[in-house]
C-alpha cells in the first residue's frame, strides 16, 4: 500500500484566510474536459494550527499516490486547494486531501465535451419548477470571480444576458411555461495568458402546481335560474379548489339572510385527473319575492387569489303572473267548479220543474200581463164519451178546473162550459183558442176519432206553425192504444207530454201538479185558498 507514496514539500500559504468558503463537500464531483476545475479541502481544524496538508490521487491499479508540485503542468497546489487547467479525461479518479489524522475524499469523474453543443448534456441540473411559483436562475461564480471577465446566460444555447463581472443579476420571476429550457451561465476567464470557458447549464422544466393551484369557480360568472314561486330550488356551485381554500355562498342582505335561504354547511368533493374539485349547495326554499333578482355570490379564495360567480333567480317566463301554488291551486279550483257547475246542472235538469216553479213564486214573474190572451189554457177533450173516457171527462172537466183555476188561480176555457151552445163552433173554436195561452188536450182512447180532431188539427197549426200557443198532452191512455196518432203530434218534445197516474197525481204536491204549473205560463198567482191538499172532487170520482 505505501510502497507508491511520494511526499511534498507543502507549501505553507497563509494568503487565502477564507478558507472552507468555496469548499467543495460533496464526495461525487463531475465536470466536463477542458474547463478550469479546483477541488477544496473544508476540513476547520486547518485554520487554527498550520498543520501539514498533504494530496493524494488514487487509481485502482496504482494504489494512492501523493501529488506535488510538477506532478502535472496543468495542476497546481494552494495548500487545501488543488486546482486543474483545465481538468482532463486523464485526470478522473479519487482524491484524498489529508491534515493530520483528519482526511476528505472526493470522487471526480470527467465527462467528454460535447462539442455540438454550448453545453453537455451530462453536466447539467435538473430542476422542477411549479408554474407561478418562483422561478430563479443564479448566474455567479465566486471561486474564480478574480480571474472572470465575462459572464453570459443562454437559454437554449442563445445568449440571453452577459456582463463584464463574475455575476449576473439572478433571472427572478414567476415561472411560466414558456420558461423551461436550459439555461447555461458560461464564465470566461484568463489564467497564465490562455482563455478558460467554465460552462453551468440547469434544466428548467415547468410544472403543473398540484400542491396549490389557483381556485377558481367553474361555469359562467353570471348564472340565472328560472323558478316559481313557492316552489324549492338548489343553487350548485362547483370550484376547482385547494384543500384549504375557503369556498362559501354569500346570500346576507343588509338586514341578515332571508330565513328560507340556507347554505350547506359542508362541500363535496373530489378528484379529477389529479385536481380537486369542490361543491356547495345553496338551498332556498319555498321562493318567495325577496329571493327573485338578488345576486347570491359564490366564492373560493385563499391568500393569493379570489374568484367568485354569482346566481340570480328569475320568474319563469309564461308563468309570470301566477306562482307555482297558485297555479296549481287555481287548476284543483277550476276543477273543483267545474265538477260542481257539472253536478248543479244534472240536478237543474232533474229539479228543473221544482226550481222553475221556486224561481216563478219568488221573482212573481208573469207573462200573461201583455200578450192580450184572455185564456191561460183550452182544454180539449172528448165531450161526448163512453164508459171508456169516463175518467177522462170527469178530469177535463171538473179536476182540471178545480187545481188550476180554484187552487192555482188560473183561467181557463172549457169548451161546454164557456162556450154558448149552438154557436158558430168552428169559428168560435179557433178564436178561442188563439185566445189562449196553452193548448191542454186531454188525450183518451177514443179522442183522435171524434170531432175534436179540428180543435186539435187548428191548435196544432197554431203550436207547430205559427209558435203562438204551447201544447200540453195529457194522456189518459198508453200509446199504443189511441188508434190514431197524427204525425205531426210526434213532434212534441217528450216534456211537454203528461201521464196521469192516478191517485199518485191526486195531491197538488205530486210530480203531475208541478210539471203542469211549470208547463203553463208564468202567471202572478192569486188562488182562491182551499188549503186542501187532496182534490176532494176527484176524491169522490174515483
Ligand atoms: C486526531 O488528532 C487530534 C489532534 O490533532 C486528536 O485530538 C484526536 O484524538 C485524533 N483522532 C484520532 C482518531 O486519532
Ligand atoms: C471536442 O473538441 C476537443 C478539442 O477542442 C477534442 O479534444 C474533443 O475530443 C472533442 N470532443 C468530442 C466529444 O468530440
Ligand atoms: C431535462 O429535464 C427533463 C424533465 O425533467 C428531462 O426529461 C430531460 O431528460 C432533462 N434533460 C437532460 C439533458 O437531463
Ligand atoms: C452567488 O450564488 C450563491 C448561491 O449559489 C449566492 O449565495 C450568492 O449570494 C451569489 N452571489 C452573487 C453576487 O449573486
Ligand atoms: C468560450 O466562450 C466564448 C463565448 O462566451 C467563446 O467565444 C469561446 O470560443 C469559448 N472558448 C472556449 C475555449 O471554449
Ligand atoms: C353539483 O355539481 C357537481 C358537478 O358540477 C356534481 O358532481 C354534484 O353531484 C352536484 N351536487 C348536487 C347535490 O347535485
Ligand atoms: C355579489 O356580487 C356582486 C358584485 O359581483 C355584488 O354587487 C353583490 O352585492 C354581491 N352579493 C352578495 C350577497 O354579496
Ligand atoms: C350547519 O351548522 C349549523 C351551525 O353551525 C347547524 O345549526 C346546522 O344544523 C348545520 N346543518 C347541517 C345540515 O348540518
Amino acid at each position: 500500500m505505501r510502497r507508491g507514496e511520494l511526499f511534498l514539500t507543502l507549501w505553507v500559504l497563509t494568503v487565502r484566510s477564507t478558507s472552507g468558503e468555496d469548499c467543495i463537500s460533496r464526495l461525487h464531483v463531475n465536470v466536463v474536459e477542458g474547463e478550469p476545475f479546483y477541488l477544496k479541502y473544508c476540513s476547520s481544524a486547518l485554520r487554527s494550527k498550520a498543520a501539514a496538508i498533504k494530496w493524494y490521487k488514487s487509481d485502482a491499479p496504482h494504489g494512492h499516490a501523493e501529488l506535488h508540485l510538477g506532478t502535472s503542468a496543468r495542476i497546481t497546489l494552494h495548500k487545501d486547494v488543488l486546482e486543474f487547467w483545465p481538468v482532463e479525461l486523464e485526470d478522473e479518479g479519487s482524491y484524498f486531501c489529508q491534515s493530520g489524522n483528519d482526511t476528505q475524499k472526493w470522487m471526480v469523474k470527467v465527462i467528454r465535451r460535447n462539442n455540438q453543443s454550448c453545453f453537455t448534456e451530462k453536466q447539467v441540473k435538473s430542476k422542477n419548477v411549479g408554474v407561478t411559483k418562483s422561478l430563479q436562475i443564479p448566474c455567479n461564480n465566486s471561486y474564480y470571480k478574480d480571474r472572470i471577465h465575462r459572464t453570459s446566460l443562454y437559454k437554449d444555447c442563445i445568449k440571453i444576458a452577459e456582463s463584464n463581472l463574475f455575476y449576473l443579476k439572478p433571472i427572478q420571476k414567476n415561472a411560466e411555461f414558456k420558461d423551461q429550457g436550459y439555461y447555461s451561465c458560461v464564465f470566461s476567464l484568463h489564467h497564465n495568458g490562455k482563455l478558460y470557458n467554465i460552462t453551468e447549464t440547469l434544466n428548467i422544466t415547468i410544472v403543473e402546481d398540484r400542491s396549490n393551484v389557483i381556485p377558481v369557480i367553474l361555469g359562467p360568472k353570471l348564472t340565472s335560474v328560472e323558478v316559481e314561486l313557492g316552489e324549492d330550488v338548489e343553487l350548485n356551485c362547483s370550484a376547482l379548489v385547494n384543500e384549504k381554500d375557503y369556498f362559501y355562498w354569500s346570500f346576507w342582505k343588509e338586514n341578515g339572510p332571508d330565513p328560507n335561504v340556507l347554505e350547506d354547511n359542508k362541500s363535496n368533493s373530489w378528484t379529477l385527473e389529479g385536481k380537486t374539485y369542490a361543491s356547495k349547495i345553496l338551498r332556498i326554499q319555498k321562493i318567495n319575492e325577496n329571493n327573485l333578482n338578488f345576486l347570491y355570490n359564490c366564492t373560493v379564495t385563499n391568500a393569493r387569489s379570489i374568484d367568485t360567480k354569482s346566481f340570480i333567480l328569475l320568474r319563469k317566463a309564461g308563468t309570470a303572473d301566477i306562482p307555482g301554488h297558485v297555479f296549481t291551486g287555481g287548476m284543483i279550483a277550476a276543477t273543483v267548479v267545474s265538477v260542481a257547475v257539472l253536478c248543479l246542472g244534472v240536478v237543474c235538469v232533474i229539479c228543473r220543474v221544482d226550481l222553475v216553479l221556486c224561481y216563478r213564486h219568488w221573482m212573481g214573474s208573469d207573462e200573461t200581463l201583455t200578450d192580450g190572451k184572455t185564456y191561460d189554457a183550452f182544454v180539449s177533450y172528448l165531450r161526448e164519451c163512453g164508459l171508456e173516457d169516463g175518467e177522462a171527462y170527469t178530469f177535463a172537466v171538473e179536476t182540471l178546473p178545480a187545481a188550476l183555476e180554484k187552487h192555482f188561480g188560473y183561467k181557463l176555457c172549457i169548451f161546454e162550459r164557456d162556450v154558448e151552445p149552438g154557436g158558430a163552433a168552428v169559428d168560435d173554436l179557433h178564436s178561442l183558442i188563439r185566445k189562449s195561452r196553452r193548448l191542454i188536450i186531454v188525450l183518451s182512447k177514443s179522442y183522435m176519432s171524434h170531432e175534436v180532431r179540428y180543435e186539435l188539427e187548428s191548435g196544432l197549426h197554431e203550436a207547430l206553425v205559427e209558435r203562438k200557443i204551447k201544447i200540453i198532452l195529457i194522456q189518459f191512455a198508453p200509446v199504443e192504444d189511441i188508434t190514431f196518432w197524427p204525425q205531426s203530434l210526434k213532434l212534441l218534445k217528450s216534456h211537454r207530454v203528461l201521464k196521469w197516474q192516478g191517485d199518485e197525481s191526486l195531491s197538488y204536491d205530486s210530480r203531475f201538479w208541478k210539471t203542469l204549473l211549470y208547463l203553463m205560463p208564468a202567471k202572478a198567482l192569486k188562488p182562491d185558498g182551499g188549503g186542501s191538499e187532496v182534490l176532494p172532487v176527484l176524491a169522490e170520482a174515483s
